[in-house]
Order: C-alpha cells, then sequence, then structure tokens
C-alpha cells in the first residue's frame, strides 16, 4: 500500500511539484502524508497525520526549498496512522531520508541490532530500519557510494519495497529501487520523476519506464541509470509513450472520481470492446486447451470472475473455478499444476494476494493469463499473455468502471471460446455480440434516465440499518458487488446471497421494512423463481427494491420502489447494466450519510499487502 514519489528537477522547487504528485496517489492510502527536499547540504522535512490536504493547511506543503525531494502518502501497515510513523524517515544524523511502499518482514532482527549498535529510532515502522541501514554501511565504509550503500542495504531486506532514498551526501540525486511494489520512473527534458504509479507523473511527462523486481535507479535531472542489485549490470531501457492524458486523472467537474467513474463507463465500455482481438484469441486459445481454468482474484475483480464463470459455462461450456486469490493457496497451492490454467484477474495488477496465487501456481508449472487495467504493473509480467482492460485511470477507491470492463472482456473471451468449440448456433453467437456491442448505449440511458429515482431511493432508505441484497445465477455476483459497494462506500451493513439460499436461513432476520434489494432480469430460466423469492419476502414485510427490465409489470407490482433498465438485456450479459444502478445507490447513500465516497475509511485503492 502507500504511494511514493520522488522528482529531480534542472530549476527550482519541487515541493509544489511533490505534493501535487502526492494528491493524485491519495488513493492509494491517506492515513498520513509527508515530503523531504534537499537544499545547500541539509534535509527539510514537513510530515503529518491525516489526508494530504490537512497537513497542507497546517505545514504549507508547496513552501520548502531545494530542487531534490521525495514524498510519500500512508496506509499504515506497522506503527498506528501517527505523525511520528509518516514517512520519509532518517537516519540518526538526518542526512538520510528515505519513503517506502511494502512491507520489511525482518525489520524487528534488523533494528534489534542497529540498536545494539547505538542507532535510535523514533518511529514504530518496518522502513525506519532502511536509512539506518545506509547509515550505518556508510560509518563502516566511508568511502562507499549512497548507491554501494543502499544495494549492501537491500541485500539485507527481506520483503517487500519500492523505495526511494535522498542523502545530503550525494545531492542532486534519488536511488530508489523496486521489489514485489510498484515502482515506474518518468523523463522530462528538464526532471526525472519515480512514482508508485504512472498517473503521479503524468500532468508533467508522458514517458514512462517500467521497472523490474530487483532493480536499482539512479535519477538525476537530466538522467536515470537502471541497475540490477544482484550483479550491478547496468539494464538499458527506453523509455515507453503512455497514451493516458492528465485530464483523465482529474475530476472534470464532477464532485468526486466515484461518479465520474460511473459516468465514463459507457466510453470506457466502448474502448475495453475495442480491444484486442489478438490477445483475445490467444488467451480463448489457451483456455480451448487447458484441463482446469480457475480464475483467481479479490473483491470485485472477484465478482467479475464469479459471473464470468457463468459465461464462459454457459457460452463456451468450460467449466471454470472463481477463487478468492486469498484462498487459493490454502485450497489449491497443493493441487494446482502444469495442466491448471490461472486467469488472475486486477484492475491494479498489484494486488498482493492475486500475485501470491500467481507466483504459487507458476511455481507448479501452470500457466498464467491476465487481465488488468495496468499496462506494466507485475501482473503483466508474471502472465504468460494479458489483456489490458483499457479502462483508464481509476482513481476512487471503489471499483466501478474497472468492473464493467472487466466483464466485457470476459464476455468476448467467453463468446470467442464458444466460436472456437461450436457449442452455440451461429445465430445466437450473432444475437449476443451484437448485444454486447450494444451495451455502453444501454448503460448511458441508465444512467441518464435512472439517476435522478436512484438518488431519491439513497434519501428515503438514508438512515436504513441493514440490506439484504438477492439474485439468481450469473446476477448473484451483481448482487455480492452491489452489496461490497454500499458497505464500503455508504457503512452500511449488508449481506448477499443466491436468492434461492434465503429459506435455508437469512429469511429469519426479515421483519417489517426490511429492505431487500432484487436483481431481476426477465431473459432466462431465473425470473419466474425470483418472484417466488420476492414473494416470499414480501409475504414477510420485506420492503422490496428491485432492478427490473423496463416492462416487467409483474415485478413491478411486487416491489415497494424499482430502478429501470432497457429491455431485452441476454441474462448472461447482464451484470454489466443491472450494476450501473446499484453503483450509482452506493454512491448517494454515502453522499446522504455524509462520507466521501472517494476515500472509505481504512481501505485503498491497492491492496499490496496480504
Ligand atoms: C472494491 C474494490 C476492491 C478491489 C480489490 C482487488 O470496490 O475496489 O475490492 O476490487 O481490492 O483489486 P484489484 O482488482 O486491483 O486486484
Amino acid at each position: 500500500m502507500c504511494g511514493i514519489f520522488g522528482c529531480v528537477i534542472k530549476e527550482g522547487n519541487v515541493a509544489p511539484v511533490i505534493h501535487a504528485s502526492l494528491k493524485r496517489l491519495e488513493y492509494r492510502g491517506y492515513d498520513s502524508v509527508g515530503i523531504a527536499t534537499l537544499n545547500n547540504g541539509e534535509i527539510t522535512i514537513k510530515k503529518d497525520q491525516g489526508k494530504i490536504d490537512d497537513a497542507h493547511k497546517i505545514l504549507n506543503l508547496d513552501d520548502m526549498e531545494g530542487n531534490v525531494g521525495i514524498g510519500h502518502t500512508r496506509w499504515a501497515t506497522h506503527g498506528a496512522p501517527l505523525k511520528v510513523n509518516a514517512h520519509p524517515h532518517v537516519d540518526c544524523s538526518g542526512q538520510i531520508a528515505v519513503v517506502h511502499n511494502g512491507i520489511i518482514e525482518n525489520y524487528a532482527e534488523l533494528k534489534a541490532d542497529l540498536e545494539n549498535l547505538g542507532h535510535e529510532f523514533v518511529s514504530k515502522t518496518d522502513t525506519e530500519v532502511i536509512p539506518h541501514l545506509i547509515e550505518d554501511c556508510l560509518k563502516k565504509n566511508p568511502d562507499w557510494t549512497l548507491t554501494e550503500a543502499v544495494v549492501d542495504t537491500i541485500k539485507k531486506l527481506s520483503g517487500s519495497y519500492a523505495l526511494a532514498v535522498i542523502s545530503v551526501m550525494e545531492p542532486g540525486k534519488i536511488i530508489c529501487a523496486r521489489n514485489e511494489s510498484p515502482l515506474i520512473v518518468g523523463v522530462a527534458p528538464d526532471a526525472t520523476y519515480c512514482a508508485s504509479d504512472l498517473t503521479a507523473f503524468l500532468p508533467m511527462t508522458n514517458q514512462a519506464v517500467m521497472i523490474s523486481d530487483g532493480e536499482l535507479v539512479t535519477l538525476t535531472s537530466s538522467s536515470y541509470e537502471i541497475k540490477r542489485i544482484q550483479d550491478g549490470a547496468i539494464i538499458k531501457r527506453e523509455p515507453k509513450i503512455i497514451d493516458w492524458t492528465p485530464e483523465m486523472a482529474v475530476k472534470q467537474g464532477y464532485p468526486h472520481f466515484m461518479l465520474k467513474e460511473i459516468y465514463e463507463q459507457p466510453d470506457t465500455l466502448r474502448n475495453t470492446l475495442r480491444a484486442q482481438e489478438h490477445y483475445l484469441e490467444l488467451i480463448s486459445t489457451f483456455l480451448d486447451r487447458a484441463t482446469e481454468v480457475y480464475l483467481v482474484a479479490c473483491g470485485t475483480s472477484y465478482h467479475a470472475c464469479l459471473a464470468a464463470s457463468y459465461m464462459f459455462s454457459k457460452l463456451a461450456f468450460l467449466p471454470t473455478y472463481p477463487v478468492y486469490a486469498s484462498e487459493f493457496i490454502e485450497q489449491h497451492g497443493k493441487s494446482v499444476n502444469i495442466d491448471s490454467t490461472i486467469l488472475a484477474v486486477s484492475q491494479s495488477g498489484e494486488t498482493a494476494d492475486t500475485l501470491a496465487a500467481v507466483t504459487c501456481s507458476q511455481q507448479r508449472a501452470a500457466t498464467i493469463l491476465g487481465l488488468t487495467n495496468t499496462v506494466g504493473s507485475t501482473l503483466t509480467r508474471v502472465s504468460r499473455v494479458y489483456i489490458g482492460q483499457q479502462s483508464g485511470p481509476e482513481i476512487g477507491v471503489a471499483a466501478t468502471k474497472t468492473f464493467t470492463s472487466q466483464l466485457s472482456v470476459m464476455a468476448q473471451l467467453a463468446l470467442k471460446l464458444s466460436t472456437k468449440r461450436g457449442k452455440v448456433s451461429q445465430d445466437e453467437m450473432d444475437y449476443l455480440a451484437e448485444k454486447l456491442e450494444t451495451l455502453p448505449q444501454t448503460v448511458q440511458e441508465i444512467i441518464l434516465s435512472q439517476e435522478e429515482k436512484v438518488k431519491a431511493l439513497a434519501k428515503k432508505y438514508r438512515d436504513a440499518k441493514i440490506f439484504f441484497f438477492l439474485g439468481r445465477g450469473i446476477n448473484t455476483a451483481t448482487a455480492y458487488e452491489g452489496r461490497l459497494k454500499l458497505m464500503e462506500i455508504a457503512y452500511v451493513p449488508a449481506v448477499a446471497f443466491p436468492a434461492g439460499e434465503s429459506k435455508h436461513g437469512p429469511i429469519s432476520l426479515i421483519e417489517a421494512g426490511f429492505p431487500v434489494v432484487f436483481i431481476c432480469p426477465k431473459d432466462g430460466q431465473t425470473h419466474k423463481t425470483l418472484i417466488g423469492n420476492i414473494q416470499e419476502m414480501k409475504a414477510r414485510g420485506a420492503s422490496i427494491i428491485s432492478i427490473i427490465e423496463e416492462g416487467d409489470e409483474e415485478v413491478k407490482a411486487l416491489s415497494d420502489d424499482y430502478i429501470e433498465v432497457p429491455k431485452g438485456i441476454p441474462e448472461v450479459l447482464s451484470p454489466i447494466p443491472f450494476i450501473i444502478p446499484l453503483q450509482l445507490f452506493a454512491y448517494y447513500m454515502a453522499v446522504e450519510r455524509g462520507i466521501n465516497p472517494d476515500t472509505p475509511r481504512n481501505l485503498a485503492k491497492s491492496v499490496t499487502v496480504k
């Protein structure tokens, strides 16, 4: 978790640049913020707990001198979210400053050794051992360069890190390095940058160099040099041009990123659907030949996998196993093998649990396929083939547009596979392909026609203490996702399960006014049974909120409130349009309840710890 940033510029002060860039990284954590700059042989640090804007009001983060600096926005792992634990951390003399994203697993032993040598620690973080190790190394080897001392330090660390170091001994440069946490270098004519994510430096440059595990980079205002940590070999790597515009990363007039990203879905879906024939073909070929297929992901991406397992089964007659990445090793770590195929799905491409499942499978010779929104992420590098889902940067902590894009890529894959296998008639395939193409328009219509109704619904239910979300078949996944959105953004406890399960226990919770959300597509086999489930709930006094197709009078008559989506949506594609009202509902519930939906408490966008 956490966002790191570093910048060396030819002229001027870096602090305002670092401050603005940290704002773009705030989605990675917002427990504390800190900046260190180097000027006239001295390091100045400003840091505080809490969000960047609050710290800036007290400290004025822009008012710091120096053309070299590093910054950090934190999601606490070791040590409470307090000022004392905020990065940057320094050595005993205050001459070396470090920012770090990741976890140093052996920090306790290292700290004990350093304390025995007389080093004094002020924080409870794992990170603080790093500047002290560098200091210690330079004390023992006074003729070593900063790079040599950083390499020596890194070799003592076990765990994950993306880190950036500045020192008064070698002003004018930043040393950064990576192991299992993201690190990207940006290159401009008058500056270089390092960051956890390229959106941090996108307004300044679109030239990016992806850094791999086991690499160290030295940045000056006019150069970057990449070295392999293990043997010091110099690695030549040219920058790539990134075609995301800076505007893609700002709010563009919306009150929150989450709403902007919900509204972007017609466009992002169009983008995704335009994508990458070649990669769809390759991945569907792998899936076609696979003996067993696991769909591995966390959170919202897992819900996309759950829905996709119905798509693969119904369209291509391919059974797949959706598995929570955090459970994968326990459940399948011993049985996954050379005949297994893993399709790992991760918006960020950096989720630690997903990468751990992938690493375990790779070690057992399984085939790794990836679906991610983040080109250059670790997942893209460890996958045999990957598809970039092309949703553009998602800044709101809640996944919205990336969910619908993931679903549409997997629908495309299922259709491709179906064609290969010849299990479904060509007419049906053509019909589904055409419907998939029209979904961006359908999503647009839903947003424009239903937003006000959803807003009113949120007003009505703002004080509800609990919700049920129920669906059947593929829309069990939609129910899970609608429930996750409401819980994480509006802090309302909610329960989701396949509607058929209610009689096996949960229905005992129902009493007068208990809100139950039903996802009711008209197409397919589930509509009739779902009506039975609605009646069971209604008979016990539940308030029925249904997401229905226009003209579904039967369900409308049973509902206290309903939201409509356009007619004629094939069931196998229905999670894409049916999730839209539930995203809006979570958003407006949060707004009604006075919560900032972009930065829900205790969460971060990219979960890089297990
Ligand atoms: C929920 C949400 C999370 C992520 C999960 C996986 O709105 O965003 O549940 O879906 O942390 O993240 P990725 O897809 O980056 O692996």
